[in-house]
């Protein structure tokens, strides 16, 4: 069963079984690693079992071979420490294709390619990239391991660094493969650094290509991705296959694929609820996924950080899962004052990409501690001081952490069948215009707010609506196809929910500022209390104030005990300027107009009863 001879590169597999699962779903996969290794000539195929004697040693091989540091288990046991090149450092949105076959189904928000082109164009880089290194198939479940909301997936990859990621973030093993066995769908996803390796040359810490493609085949649900070692662009699992991919699989089967954190909070009285956000990039998911609630008898239990698969359950609830199994959060201004369940998280086990070394052989990122370290080693390498004027560490580094290591992580966090969500936030960072939290009358609505989340690209001028970056449903990177159907796709999934039962949606914003710049809001744990409304709203415990763009709380059933936040900033908080909001509604017609008449009309009825309420207040 070793496929046609001829076909075959010479192999040599120094390690990895093959794997000995039978089933006629495993003749589909032999012959596509088959035809990766064909193409790629890796010099040897490593089938990943997942299991922790081969995590050690690959772990082991990177660190004699100078691709990871091992830090001093005194203070990070079975932690690590790796360098990207200076170029290889975060997902490069530029080099990101869809190459769905009709250029309208990419839309005006992704780079589109089309798929034959971009084949010819790719295939080329792909032949014999992976010579003089190892392949490694990787089998992944993203959820639990046969779940009714999981789907499966195989990466193969010529990186450790990534293979070890991935079995941080997603399920990988050989139950896996029993599921691919037994027939179940799986997606491909091939992935290269793009530097083969010529007999008897040394490899690099960092192998990486100048040359970058990150490709998505919507119609045929693959992936391939060269030239970057990098995170979203080398996990394949991650924005490739969970985001991208998957909102396309949503799109076709009903449901939904986000860039949502998930928590359960449980008030005084032991009440849970069910809480999914969708916020941009560094607004805050990590943070509000782990949140310690100031209010006293409030607790939070963390479910998911960045993805949320969604879908309508018989019950008319929408019910959702954290298809991942770890984090890949942002380290620098993760510390004791902003999150310290996050660094309570990261005691061990831990690999971190690109943060500065202590001479004591620990890591350090800017807000860990208040105070730097006198001396350290810096992201790239470099003797690094306090007095040297750059950050120790790359704002982009990362620490990669198993999600059971969370000290709130719910018991019940990987349920196959996931959890009923209460509430549904949107959110951003607009120091002007948009409230503390505000709630949409209804599911339409609500849809409405996400296609216009946007968030602040630099500080906007105060008082005036700043240049601002369009994020809708913060999916702008990560949808999968065209954007207008995808909010279509949300209108017709709020039509499979019981409406006494579908999520309720607010807007939030933590990052309202003052004329003085200072953030109007203490936000972090502090957040709770807006979360508390929600709640009492859910129950219909207490009213809201009708205005233009939703409802508003009552400052008095706001919870601000024991904190100081004065009157005229609860004001501005919550104070909604009409004509202010007019030209964000302008800024809206301009970005639905980008769609060529693809935006849904009752998309377009909320913003014309948007603008009619606007201009009688
Ligand atoms: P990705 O993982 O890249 O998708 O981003 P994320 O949404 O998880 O972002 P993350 O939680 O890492 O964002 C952290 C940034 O948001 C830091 O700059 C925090 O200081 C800031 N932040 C988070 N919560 C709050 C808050 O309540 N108030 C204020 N002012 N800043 C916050
Ligand atoms: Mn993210
Ligand atoms: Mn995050």
């Amino acid at each position: 069963t070793e496929g046609s001879a001829a076909a075959r590169p010479t192999l040599t597999r120094t390690y990895g079984e093959l794997p000995t699962v039978q089933g006629e779903g495993m003749v589909a996969l032999r012959a596509w690693v088959d035809e990766i290794a064909a193409l790629t000539r890796p010099a040897r195929i490593h089938w990943v079992d997942g299991s922790r004697a081969e995590n050690d040693m690959l772990l082991r091989e990177m660190v004699d071979e100078g691709k990871l540091i091992k830090l001093n288990p005194e203070w990070r046991p079975g932690s690590y420490l790796a360098r990207s090149h200076p170029s290889d450092v975060a997902r490069t949105e530029a080099r990101t294709f869809i190459a769905s076959e009709r250029e309208e189904d990419a839309g005006p928000t992704n780079n589109w390619a089309a798929p034959e082109e971009i084949r010819a164009t790719i295939t080329p880089l792909f032949a014999g990239s992976m010579k003089g290194r190892t392949m490694y198939v990787v089998p992944f479940s993203m959820g639990p391991v046969g779940g009714p909301l999981s789907h499966i997936g195989v990466q193969v990859t010529d990186s450790a660094y990534a293979v070890t990621s991935i079995g941080i973030m997603t399920r990988v093993g050989t139950d896996v493969l029993r599921e691919i066995a037994g027939g179940a769908h799986w997606v491909k996803t091939v992935h290269s650094v793009g530097a083969p390796l010529q007999p008897g040359q040394a490899d690099v810490a960092w192998p990486c290509n100048d040359e970058k493609y990150i490709v998505h085949f919507p119609d045929t649900l693959e992936v391939w991705s060269y030239g970057s070692g990098y995170g979203g662009n080398a996990i394949l699992a991650k924005k490739c296959f969970a985001l991208r991919i998957a909102s396309v699989i949503g799109r076709d089967e009903g449901w939904l694929a986000e860039h949502m954190l998930l928590i359960r909070v449980i008030d005084p009285a032991g009440r849970a609820y069910h809480i999914a956000a969708a916020f941009p990039s560094a607004c805050g998911k990590t943070n509000l996924a782990m949140l310690r609630p100031t209010i006293p008898g409030w607790r939070v239990e963390t479910l998911g950080d960045d993805i949320a698969w969604l879908r309508p359950g018989e019950d008319g609830r929408l019910w959702a899962i954290n298809p991942e199994a770890g984090f890949f959060g942002v380290a620098p201004g993760t510390g004791q004052s902003t999150n310290v369940t996050a660094v309570e998280t990261l005691w061990g086990n831990t690999i971190f990409t690109n943060v500065a070394l202590r001479p004591d052989g620990d890591v350090w990122w800017e807000g860990l501690t208040d105070e730097p370290p006198a001396q350290l080693t810096d992201w790239e390498g470099k003797p690094w001081t306090p007095d040297s004027g750059r950050p120790a560490a790359h704002p982009n580094s990362r620490f990669t952490v198993a999600a059971a290591q969370c000290p709130q992580i719910a018991d019940d966090w990987d349920a196959p069948q996931g959890v009923p969500i209460d509430a549904i936030l949107f959110g951003g960072r607009r120091a002007t215009n948009v409230p503390l939290v505000v709630e949409a009358t209804d599911w339409t609505h609500g849809v409405f707010m996400g296609s216009n989340i946007s968030s602040e690209k630099t500080a906007a001028q105060e008082g005036t609506v700043g240049e601002l970056r369009r994020d809708p449903f913060a999916m702008l990177p990560f949808c999968g196809y065209n954007m207008a159907d995808y909010f279509g796709h949300w209108l017709k999934v709020g039509q499979q929910l019981r409406f006494d039962r579908a999520p309720r949606v607010f807007q939030v914003n933590w990052f309202r500022k003052g004329t003085d710049g200072r953030f109007l809001w203490p936000g972090f744990g502090d957040n709770s209390r807006v979360i508390d409304w929600i709640i009492r709203r859910i129950e219909g415990e207490v009213g809201a104030v009708e205005s233009p763009i939703g409802r508003l709380p009552h400052s008095a059933d706001l919870d601000l005990d024991g904190i100081e936040v004065s009157q005229a900033d609860l004001d501005e908080l919550f104070a909604v300027d009409a004509q202010l909001w007019l030209r964000e509604a302008d800024l809206t017609e301009e970005f639905y107009r980008t769609f060529d008449g693809r935006v849904p009309a009752p998309l377009w009825a909320e913003l014309a009863a948007l603008r009619y309420r606007l201009q009688r207040a």
